[in-house]
């Protein structure tokens, strides 16, 4: 069986790593893939780090499959995740089978190229 792909992508500012994002095939579910983690250093929080790291998990996961279901569990009690979830689009319900957590779903599609401002 051809195991399921993994990709850690960080985000660093000089020499050091300032937050960690962590993504994957679902292996139970090749349709989708899975945000498994991530971490962002506690003085570096609330800076848009957890934001951008998510970003660029969508991006990649956009140029190796095209537009794909992206999904994550969340404690109903992390704001600053749920924060980016909603901020990104993303679906949203109970985890039947943990009460604790939230199911998030997000569609990453490719980026827009109007949106983009060609560089000179
Ligand atoms: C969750 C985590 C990755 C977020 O990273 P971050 O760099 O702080 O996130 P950002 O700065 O990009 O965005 C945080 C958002 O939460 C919002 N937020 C922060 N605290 C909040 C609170 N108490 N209530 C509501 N919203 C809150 C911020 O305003 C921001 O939203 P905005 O950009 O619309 O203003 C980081 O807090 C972390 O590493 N936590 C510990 C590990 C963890 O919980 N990982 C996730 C497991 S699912």
């Amino acid at each position: 069986m051809k195991a399921a792909v993994e990709v850690v992508s960080v985000a660093y500012e000089g020499a050091s790593i300032t937050g960690v994002i962590v993504y994957r095939e679902e292996p139970s579910d090749t349709s989708k893939w899975e945000i498994c983690s991530i971490g962002v250093l506690i003085p570096r929080q609330d800076e848009g780090i957890g934001t951008s790291l998510k970003e660029a998990a969508l991006a990649e996961i956009v140029v190796r499959k095209g537009t794909w279901d992206v999904i994550s569990t969340v404690n109903k009690r992390n704001a600053p995740m749920l924060a980016i979830n909603r901020k990104l689009g993303a679906e949203m319900r109970d985890d039947p089978d943990d009460s604790k957590h939230i199911l998030t779903l997000i569609k990453a599609v490719p980026h827009d190229p109007g949106d983009v401002t060609p560089s000179k």
